[in-house]
């Protein structure tokens, strides 16, 4: 290479670091990015659409003790069926009832809307509204959840919120929340007290200052599991009107929590929830609540592991 090939090259690098750098530090100008939702969606679609599936179950016939409500997106087949194999099997822990419902939004694809008619049918454990199922939308999802407990199920004593690549412990989180021994005003799971919107243009949590002016969050849970009791379900629906929408779930939630009044809480003094994932080990496991980052093959394996077994003899301490 000749050095003027070398300077060129050399450059041509030096510009493109630089612009990529420019790029991901672009504040304010957004020209890439899609309409902001209108804040009025929330309230049309939570409070007034009607549901399209219903799980089945009559609550104040069987109340739950929890109810594991899952976000799904219609193409999830494969990682529904796998969950209902595993941690979302309806199942008594402990003699206390634990059911576990997906919610879903619409998709354009007729094939796929038809399938998840069917496999409501067949199942009888989805919640679907019609809103389309996009990223964008987690937050009218997790509303049309806790509209659901609000309406259909305020029988039950915990809600779970958590999504489909999680693991999820449901012993070890029975025997935690029996031991917490707390029925009213409970927010937990893993606590963000001090995050700060991202404003970098390309990333996925990118938010505008005219999505949200604020310079910190709310304290807020990991959407990828937090756990509450039902009478939080009733209060977060009632107050949510008005809250100004926000897309980012966890973060909404955490606004809606902060007009309440209600705190978070740590449920162990131990961390439980693993929003960033956790390497594999039986022993390990039995002492969490949940795993992020989990693909199905990985939940069937570490179900048939017997994961979760808190009953197993584990001597050394991990
Ligand atoms: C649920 O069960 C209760 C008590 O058995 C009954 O009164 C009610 O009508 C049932 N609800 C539905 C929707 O079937
Ligand atoms: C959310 O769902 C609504 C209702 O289907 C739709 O109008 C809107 O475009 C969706 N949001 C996004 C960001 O796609
Ligand atoms: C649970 O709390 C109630 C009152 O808040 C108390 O009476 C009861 O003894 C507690 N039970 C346990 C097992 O700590
Ligand atoms: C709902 O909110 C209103 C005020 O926004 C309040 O007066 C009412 O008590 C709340 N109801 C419940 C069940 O929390």
């Amino acid at each position: 290479m000749t050095l003027k090939k070398f300077r060129m090259s050399f450059f041509l690098i030096v510009a493109f670091a630089c612009l990529y750098l420019f790029m991901m530090n672009l504040i304010e100008i957004c020209i890439f990015c899609q309409k902001r939702n209108e804040a009025t969606s929330l309230t049309i679609i939570t409070k007034n659409g009607t549901f399209l599936q219903l799980p089945d179950i009559n609550c104040s016939r069987t109340p739950p003790f929890l109810v594991l409500l899952v976000t799904s997106s219609p193409g999830q087949n494969e990682a529904r069926m796998v969950v209902r194999q595993t941690w979302g099997k309806q199942r008594l822990v402990t003699g206390k009832r634990i059911v576990t419902y997906f919610l879903l939004g619409t998709t354009e694809n007729q094939n796929e809307q038809t399938s998840v008619t069917a496999e409501s049918q067949k199942y009888g454990d989805i919640i679907q509204k019609d809103f389309l199922d996009v990223y964008y939308n987690l937050t009218l999802k997790t509303m049309m959840g806790i509209q659901w407990v609000y309406k259909f199920c305020p029988q039950s004593r915990f809600v779970m919120k958590t999504d489909t690549d999680v693991f999820v412990n449901i012993f070890y989180l029975t025997e935690l929340l029996l031991r917490k021994n707390r029925t009213t005003r409970l927010f937990t799971g893993f606590l963000k007290m001090n995050e700060l919107p991202i404003r970098r243009v390309f990333s996925k949590w990118y938010v505008g200052k005219d999505e949200y002016p604020g310079s910190t969050f709310p304290p807020f849970c990991s959407g990828t599991g937090y756990v509450f009791s039902t009478d939080v379900a009733s209060q977060i629906y009632n107050i949510s009107e008005s809250v100004p929408f926000f897309k980012l779930e966890d973060v909404f939630i955490g606004l809606c929590l902060v007009k309440l009044k209600i705190n978070l809480e740590e449920l162990h003094s131990e961390q439980t929830f693993f929003p960033d994932g956790l390497e594999f080990s039986l022993c390990r496991f039995t002492k969490i609540v949940t795993c992020h980052y989990v693909k199905p093959h990985e939940q069937l394996l570490y179900w048939h592991k017997k994961a979760g077994n808190i009953h197993l003899d584990c001597k050394q301490k991990y």
